[in-house]
């Protein structure tokens, strides 16, 4: 672990010492501060709040808003709901994770893209749509996919 980390790391399980129902806001801020929740860290968290690394674990994996492994600095969201999947959805996924050699739900190794799948962005008028971090793309075609790419570093 990087110093600076490793000291906010301690602030942070300082501050929640002994207080009731803090595994959740902790993990939050363990996050915030890694992108991720690396494994010892959570077993830094169970020590600090006196339970059993498996209870942190388990709230770790529950939760979507909690990752496991390291997330690309931009997040790739292929919308997959169905009036995509009709439009084609499938061949912009497989062109994305053919552009950057990881399959859906994984991070590139030089951490710059995540991909993650997802049902519906709320968008299908603009079918199919992708969104990356908060930009969304519309009317797709596989043809488009590596400029959009490209636009992040
Ligand atoms: S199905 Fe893709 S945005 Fe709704």
């Amino acid at each position: 672990m990087v110093i600076d980390q490793e000291l906010e790391l301690e602030k942070i399980l300082e501050k929640y010492t002994g207080k009731k129902g803090a595994l959740i806001p902790v993990l939050q801020e363990v996050q915030e501060l890694y992108g991720y929740l690396p494994e010892e860290a959570m077993k830094r968290v169970a020590n600090s709040l006196k339970i059993s690394f498996s209870q942190v674990f388990g709230v770790a994996t529950f939760y979507a808003q909690f990752h496991l492994k390291p997330r690309g600095r931009h997040v790739i969201r292929v919308c997959s709901g169905t009036a995509c999947h009709v439009r084609g959805s499938d061949k912009i996924i497989g062109e994305v994770e053919e552009q950057l050699g990881i399959k859906s739900g994984e991070t590139t190794e030089d951490l710059r893209f995540t991909i993650e799948p997802v049902a519906c962005l709320g968008a299908c008028g603009l079918a199919p749509v992708m969104m990356i971090d908060e930009d969304s793309y519309g009317r797709l075609t596989r043809n488009k996919v590596k400029g959009i790419l490209d636009k992040y570093e």
